[in-house]
């Protein structure tokens, strides 16, 4: 009998979990505290966003909503429209990404060479709102599903199902903080919903950008565009973050712990050092969201810090 390979889809998730040894410093050590990063760029396509495009995907075709062969449809500029393309190209359908005309190269070549179709709008018409209502009328005029990361509840039920329980196996249950950037708000709201049900103490921590910072995939949103999946009583408190310290942050992490990661990442990382000044004796867990690649082109990485 052949041994039962894993098909690419299977391997998403079952992320790594692991301890930062030099950033926290001597401080951390003293209060005993200790911060770890779960890292999300292991995915097979790059990013935490594997596991919101699998169950986006899987469930509404459970609910006999979508089948293979369709046509989906998504306004999005970052990593989910790299996610949706890799599941979409492992399960068979056509995947159409409408984005603003400004984005970075690199990422318009991930999606296509996993064979997305890209529908570039200019940026100068109004970026993502733009795109995201074009693609609301693509939908109307029949000519495939709209996913909606921002409205669905299969985001944050990815991470309810995978992430949370991950992160309470892999602290065995030792998990006092967890600290996660908020984009869509699909990570923090999953993992909070299913850390709460295990131990109502542990405190959650969103880190969003300061006014005028410019961290790509996370946002402060307006009241009036706050995502319709994001519940505010699930985070205890909000960190502000801004653009120069989470770079530095980034290319800290980078060569003081080996952890090659986005800037939204280290966003999360300056959040928890916040906290692990406050608190004593806690276990601190951020989401490292993506790999450092995905941002080369910026210049981030090429700066002194
Ligand atoms: C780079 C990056 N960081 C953070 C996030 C935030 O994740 P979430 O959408 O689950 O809040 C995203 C989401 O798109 C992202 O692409």
């Amino acid at each position: 009998m052949k041994p039962n390979y894993p098909t690419l889809e299977q391997t998403i998730g079952r992320t790594p979990l692991v301890r930062l040894q030099r950033i926290p410093g001597d401080l951390a050590q003293a209060r005993g505290n200790v911060i770890l990063a779960k890292l999300e760029g292991n995915n097979p396509a790059g990013s935490v966003k594997d596991r919101p495009a699998l169950s986006m995907i899987v469930r509404a075709e459970q609910r006999g909503e979508i089948r293979p062969g369709d046509t989906l449809i998504e306004a999005t500029s970052g990593n989910t429209g790299i996610a949706l393309a890799m599941v979409a190209a492992i399960r068979g359908y056509r995947m159409i990404l409408i984005m603003p005309d400004n984005l970075s190269l690199e990422r318009r070549a991930a999606m296509t060479a996993y064979g997305a179709e890209l529908i570039l709008t200019p940026a100068s018409q109004g970026g993502m709102e733009y795109a995201r209502d074009l693609a609301l009328r693509m939908q109307s005029e029949g000519k495939g599903k709209v996913l909606d990361q921002f409205g669905n509840d299969d985001n944050p039920q990815a991470h309810i199902d995978t992430t949370g329980p991950e992160i309470w196996q892999q602290t065995e249950g030792q998990i006092t903080h967890f600290v996660s950037a908020m984009g869509t708000t699909g990570t923090i709201m999953g993992v909070a919903a299913y850390l709460r049900d295990c131990n109502e103490a542990i405190q959650i921590v969103g880190a969003q950008p300061a006014e005028g910072a410019q961290i790509p995939g996370i946002r402060k949103w307006p009241e009036a565009y706050l995502p319709k999946i994001y519940h505010a009583d699930r985070v205890h408190a909000l960190e502000y973050i801004g653009q120069p310290e989470a770079e530095t942050m980034a290319r800290r992490l980078a060569a003081e712990e080996g952890i090659f990661a986005g800037i939204s990442s280290a966003g999360a990382l300056v959040a928890a050092l916040r906290v692990a000044a406050r608190v004593q004796n806690a276990t601190i867990v951020f989401i490292v969201c993506d790999r450092g690649d995905r941002y080369l082109s910026t210049g981030v990485f090429n700066q002194e810090s």
